[in-house]
């Protein structure tokens, strides 16, 4: 720590951020505040990159200029906290880093202010090093000044403001729904506060804003939107927080098809007029159905081709035990072609064999088309006219690979789904600036909770059925597809929506289907069921992950890069430590005691 005393600001008024300055600045005398990012000492000059939000740029202390400046200017350490005073001029020598915006210009210091000194770092904010992700968290606030930090905040801003800019222009209402509230059914556990004032009763916060927005409809706002704060405790992972934020949307009168095109208004709004990036105008639709068979997910990753293709037809029968056996009992062989892999070496499909094992495939089958020969384990059984028909129908040319496995029919898909997913990988065929839309519609009503030996809704309780399915709600229910949609980018659900039931008898209908009494439904969600009563219009809305549509944009793997303040996979806030303990005192006041056995 320096013996140096800080400086007030004195009415001192800054003229630009540091990252703004170029060449069209030079001879302007600018006034910069920001933070020491680095600095060298060149015998008779100094350099410092002076940083704020915005960016870097070079700021000089030449001796010959001035001996008292300089030796000031020797104080300085990485992240003190100065303001300077000086002349842009045109940078004597090139910056190292040609992407550097400000590569161009230079300050030439003629005062400098020492506004704050900085204690030894626990986190450095210049070098790119990778900090554990605990110490980063800790100090989040030294983590937020790295430039890529914030440049994720400020990409987080500029979203959001293209996301409330298109909704006003379309007429929507932003209308904030309260955080205390009554449990709302999205599936995870709720965070709980305990009443006070009403003892032994508990507020939840909100897993989104379902069943308000849904009110809203039938108070006849017609459009709403809010960036909306949502909890769930629930597993955390890499695109996962307890507390996340949506773009919640709800339009009334409308039916699926004006909901798809209002949110690909939207994405063509935010990528192309706001982030300049070009996407289609309409994006792609698939049924639930066929992404489940093509690439094994609900969420395919359209960014690599390589579709799942059933070949059991054409294979038959080939007198090779493992893949007869399979037919015997039913299954399915199934595959996919990897493009310009069929020279792959034995590592190589060792490599892809244990992709395998870790998607619980234990066997997996290649025939590699390699400088015009096919290569296979199984070329003894197949032959190689079948191998090379095979190979034609799959869409395998010379130089291509083709992967095979056999099992029951979803699994299968589900786990070469994974598989090409692993070899897209270990490819580096995902590149993070490709953007792959695709709503996946149709998706069923119910799933099976082998657990509680129940159905239960997919998405949730309020989506309505296919009108052409309804019928088979009591006698198929499994059968039944729900006018549920997703919007998938690059392999993520990205948002959720579907159009909502807006009769009382078809809710109890669906109620009744998942086990919930009309007791128990009137007693969770009554005031939605009485609410039905009075004339609720059609209505049907959406949610957006706001965190991973930014994270995506942002090219990061992780919604905590986002997030300005995010919690640990505990769900822990390393900066401030909650959840913490509180005093009995606290405890007593909202008639609450431990038990923790
Ligand atoms: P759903 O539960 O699918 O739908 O959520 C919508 C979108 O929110 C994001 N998301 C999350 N992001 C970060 N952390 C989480 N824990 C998390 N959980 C969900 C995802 C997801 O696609 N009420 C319905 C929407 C509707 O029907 O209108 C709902 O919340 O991107």
């Amino acid at each position: 720590m320096s013996e140096y005393s800080p400086e007030p600001l004195n009415g001192l008024k800054r003229t630009d951020y540091c990252g703004d300055l170029r060449l069209k600045d030079a001879g302007r005398k600018v006034t910069l505040m920001g933070w020491v990012h680095r600095r060298r000492d060149l015998g008779g000059l100094i350099f410092i990159e002076l940083r704020d939000r915005s960016g870097i740029v070079q700021c000089v202390f030449d001796q010959n200029v001035s001996n008292e400046l300089f030796e000031k200017a020797s104080v300085l350490r990485n992240e003190f906290t100065v303001a300077i005073i000086g002349q842009a001029d045109q940078r004597k020598v090139p910056a190292k880093n040609a992407d550097l915006a400000t590569k161009d210009i230079e300050v030439n210091v003629e005062e400098l202010h020492i506004l704050n000194t900085c204690k030894p770092l626990p986190i450095q904010v210049s070098e790119e090093q990778v900090a554990d992700e605990g110490l980063r968290m800790k100090y989040r606030y030294i983590d937020l000044r790295k430039p890529r930090m914030a440049r994720n905040i400020a990409l987080r801003h500029k979203i959001t403001k293209s996301v409330r800019d298109y909704f006003d222009s379309k007429g929507f209402y932003e209308i904030e729904t309260p955080i205390l509230v009554a449990s709302t059914p999205e599936g995870a556990r709720d965070y709980l506060v305990p009443s006070r004032v009403n003892p032994g009763k508990f507020y939840a916060l909100p897993q989104s804003p379902q069943l308000y927005k849904q009110m809203l409809m039938v108070s006849g706002l017609d459009r709403y939107f809010q960036i909306a704060r949502c909890f769930r405790d629930e597993d955390l992972r890499a695109d996962r927080q307890p507390e996340f934020t949506q773009i919640d949307v709800e339009m009334s009168f409308v039916e699926r098809d004006d909901v798809l095109e209002m949110i690909e208004g939207l994405i063509h709004h935010l990528f192309t007029d706001t982030l300049g990036i070009e996407v289609p105008a309409k994006l792609q639709r698939m049924p639930y159905s066929e992404a489940l068979e093509k690439y094994g997910s609900d969420k395919p990753d359209l960014r690599v081709d390589m579709v799942i293709q059933d070949v059991t037809e054409t294979i038959g029968k080939t007198g090779f035990v493992i893949l007869d056996n399979a037919l015997e009992q039913g299954q399915k062989i199934k595959g996919f072609v990897v493009k310009g892999k069929g020279g792959s070496t034995r590592k190589e499909q060792d490599k892809y064999k244990d992709f395998g094992q870790n998607a619980s495939l234990p066997g997996l089958f290649f025939i590699a088309r390699h400088e015009g020969n096919v290569k296979s384990s199984l070329l003894k059984y197949l032959g190689e006219e079948k191998a090379l028909t095979l190979c034609e129908k799959m869409g395998a040319e010379d130089g291509d690979l083709v992967v095979l496995a056999a099992g029951e029919s979803r699994p299968l898909s589900v786990a070469l789904g994974k598989v090409r997913l692993d070899i897209a990988n270990s490819l580096n065929l995902l590149n993070p600036q490709e953007y792959k839309f695709l709503w996946v519609v149709d998706f069923p009503m119910y799933s099976w909770n082998e657990e509680e030996n129940r159905l239960e809704a997919e998405h949730h309780p309020f989506t309505s059925p296919l009108p052409s399915d309804a019928d088979k709600l009591e006698s198929a229910p499994l059968e039944v597809r729900a006018a549920a949609y997703d919007l998938v980018l690059n392999g993520c659900e990205l948002a959720s929506g579907s159009v909502r039931i807006h009769q009382r008898e078809m809710q109890e209908r669906i109620f009744k289907g998942i086990g919930l009494s009309i007791e128990e439904a009137e007693a969770k969600f009554g005031f939605l069921l009485t609410a039905f009563g009075y004339g609720a219009p059609p209505h049907a809305g959406i949610a957006l992950g706001l965190d991973r549509l930014t994270a995506i944009i942002a090219g990061e793997t992780s919604i905590r890069e986002v997030i300005a303040f995010p919690k640990n996979t505990n769900g822990i806030d390393l900066l401030s430590g909650a959840p913490v303990t509180v005093t009995d005192e606290q405890m007593k006041l909202v008639h609450l005691k431990y038990d923790l056995d």
